[in-house]
């Protein structure tokens, strides 16, 4: 068994809870079966949320996820856990999407976004469903891409989801995947922890009113896998040519993988 096979993805409730050594934290955090209910507490204020916590660098990012679509026009695409439908509003930007469709579990997640893609105008192509990302609700082989961007970290079983992921894409097609990881260099992952650990989910909670989501944050950051570990689920899902970028000195990453 490789190393990513070893690690327990199949997350139940509380698991993460507790915290990582050097870091005991009593166990608020909602679990992975309920996490979307999270979601649709803080809904109306999670862009501002999102955009003031990472000083709009997670616009950035999502442009980053937008430039590795794969080649060709009028694609199709669904953005699983879309929230509030930033990914695929950015996908949209590049000129290149067809048709794309954005799919949650948060059902106040999804009326924001709704609301933005008819302030945009852009209801003709782009369109957001309830639908869980573990057990997507769309037929085989039916999308150039698909995306999923800080999501892949909230599924209960991630296993589960990249293969949903693979049947879903056409034969050519490309999974790009954004998600929080941690950097390399010592220094800066020191750095980096005391911000989630102890700045963090005070600024969430100051900001959205609730306590847990952001300590849900820094939990699930901590102990998801990433950099080669996140590769090797990939590639045991299907995936071929399965990349990683890393963002913003390794905060954040972007796996690609095709599904040949
Ligand atoms: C951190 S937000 C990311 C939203 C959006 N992709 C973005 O980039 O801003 C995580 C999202 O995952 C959703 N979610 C959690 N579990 C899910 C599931 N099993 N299926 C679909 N969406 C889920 C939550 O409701 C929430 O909207």
């Amino acid at each position: 068994m490789d190393k990513a096979e070893s690690i327990n993805l199949k997350m139940t409730n509380h698991d993460s809870a507790g915290g990582t050594p050097g870091n005991p934290q009593p166990p608020t955090a909602p679990s992975r079966h309920d996490v979307h209910k999270m979601f649709d507490r803080i809904a109306s204020r999670y862009d501002l949320l999102n955009h003031l916590l990472s000083a709009n660098i997670d616009k950035h990012w999502r442009q980053r996820v937008a430039q590795l679509l794969p080649d060709g026009d009028n694609l199709s695409v669904l953005d699983l856990a879309c929230g509030t439908g930033d990914q695929l509003i950015t996908l949209h930007e590049t000129g290149r999407v067809g048709q794309g469709i954005g799919i949650d579990l948060a059902e106040k997640m999804l009326d924001v976004g709704r609301k933005k893609i008819s302030r945009l105008k852009l209801n003709s192509s782009l369109s957001l469903q309830t639908g869980d990302a573990g057990k997507i609700p769309f037929g085989n082989d039916l999308y150039d891409t698909v995306t999923i961007s800080f999501g892949i970290r909230n599924m209960t079983d991630v296993n589960q989801t990249l293969c949903e992921m693979y049947r879903v894409l056409k034969p050519g097609g490309r999974a790009l995947i954004l998600e929080f990881s941690l950097p390399a260099n010592e220094l800066l992952r020191n750095g980096y922890l005391f911000y989630l650990r102890h700045l963090l989910p005070k600024l969430g909670a100051l900001i959205s009113g609730d306590n847990a989501a952001y300590r849900y944050l820094n939990e699930t950051i901590e102990t998801f896998p990433h950099g080669s570990a996140f590769c090797a689920l990939m590639t045991n899902a299907g995936f071929k040519a399965v990349s990683q970028t890393t963002l913003s000195t390794g905060i954040a990453s972007i796996y690609q993988g095709d599904k040949k």
